[in-house]
């Protein structure tokens, strides 16, 4: 599709299915366009509707707003939450009026000078209520471009949102982009949603690559994790003649909580004192391969050894400690990575013997 037929569709589409009965729709101003936009940022269009047409009651001009008291505005506002988009609204419509002759300027780039517009809700403003030819990317046509053009990045990151900013540019008309703007928006809200999009209605469906691809449930990239806190352990595989391995049974609040694991130690120094605690003889030992276990908060490198120990058999196991045959294991409740770490174990052992 080349951006003219890219436009031309979203067009049709907006004279089939856009709306055109909202209350910001109608009497079209720079005003009032703002100060819906300001709403619908972080609310739904059906709460904005029972609170713009009372913020239009009461302030219907930017002088009205420029010389009313914050409590009139945060008044207006109780309910719609996030408060500093009110008292930007409010330091907005004065310095409009103590700067700008009362007048919004025609410029992108003086819009995003003011009190809680960002270059998003600028273009908007610019083209929906002046009729400029300024692109948009807002949340909702942020996920259709990239979805549009199978965008492989996050778009948080500059780069990435450099590259949709400039496609959102290429592909803004030159006329009727109030039209444009407020239909790639509608498409991002109803057609081209988050989860589950409704291509076969799309009139982008043509040209876009997610869904060419079938990639529409992957993009757009999400946040990348940042990397969790990471943490060590040496786990001991204690293991006698028989092939039973010493287990601990983890308290039953907190990682773990009642299952059953491998001891744990800080350092190799620590082995000694485990040992005695268990009246235990190591006779020879193995390197197992490490393990990364990934917990919701931090991730965990265990670094396992095989040791062959004896031990008494009158020696008894303490309460929460047992002795778990790998040969016959116990029906019970194990940490996932000490799961793998047994079976590894008991695999080494095995081909030991074979051999
Ligand atoms: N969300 C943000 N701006 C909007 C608009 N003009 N119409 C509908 N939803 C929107
Ligand atoms: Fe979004 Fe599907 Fe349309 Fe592509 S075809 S823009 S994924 S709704």
């Amino acid at each position: 599709m080349t951006p003219e037929q890219f436009s031309q569709a979203v067009l049709d589409w907006y004279d089939r299915y856009g709306r055109k009965d909202l209350p910001w729709q109608q009497d079209i101003n720079p005003y009032r366009v703002w100060v819906s936009e300001i709403m619908l940022q972080q609310t739904q269009v059906s709460t904005v509707l029972e609170y713009f047409p009372r913020f239009m009651t009461a302030l219907p001009t930017l002088e009205s707003l420029a010389s009313a008291s914050e409590d009139e505005v945060l008044h207006l506002w109780t309910g719609l939450g996030y408060y500093s988009r009110a008292r930007n609204l409010h330091k907005t419509a004065k310095r409009l009026v103590a700067e700008h002759a009362g007048e919004f300027p025609q410029d992108i780039d003086q819009l995003t000078q003011l009190p809680g517009i960002g270059r998003s809700t600028a273009g908007a403003i610019a083209a929906l209520s002046m009729g400029l030819r300024a692109p948009i990317l807002d949340g909702n046509v942020k996920r259709v471009l990239a979805r549009y053009l199978a965008c492989d990045g996050y778009p948080g990151e500059p780069k990435i949102a450099a590259q949709l900013w400039a496609a959102a540019e290429r592909l803004t008309p030159t006329s009727r982009v109030n039209h444009y703007t407020q239909a790639m928006m509608d498409l991002g809200a109803t057609l081209c949603t988050r989860s589950k999009p409704d291509c076969p209605r799309c009139p982008l469906q043509n040209g876009c690559q997610a869904h060419r691809q079938g990639r529409q449930a992957e993009l757009p990239v999400r946040k990348p994790r940042t990397s969790l806190p990471q943490k060590s352990t040496l786990m001991p595989v204690l293991v006698d003649s028989g092939h039973a391995v010493l287990l601990y049974r983890r308290p039953s609040s907190g990682l773990w909580g009642g299952l059953w694991s491998l001891p744990e130690l800080n350092s190799a120094d620590e082995l000694d004192g485990l040992l005695s605690r268990h009246s235990l003889t190591a006779s020879a030992s193995q390197p197992m391969a490490g393990l990364v276990h990934t917990f919701s908060h931090f991730q965990l490198t265990i670094a396992p050894q095989l040791i062959h120990i004896s031990r008494k058999d009158s020696a008894v196991a303490e309460a929460d400690w047992l002795w778990y045959n790998l040969a016959d294991p116990p029906r019970l409740g194990l940490a996932a990575p000490v799961k793998k770490l047994l079976k590894r174990a008991a695999e080494i052992l095995n081909s030991g013997e074979a051999r």
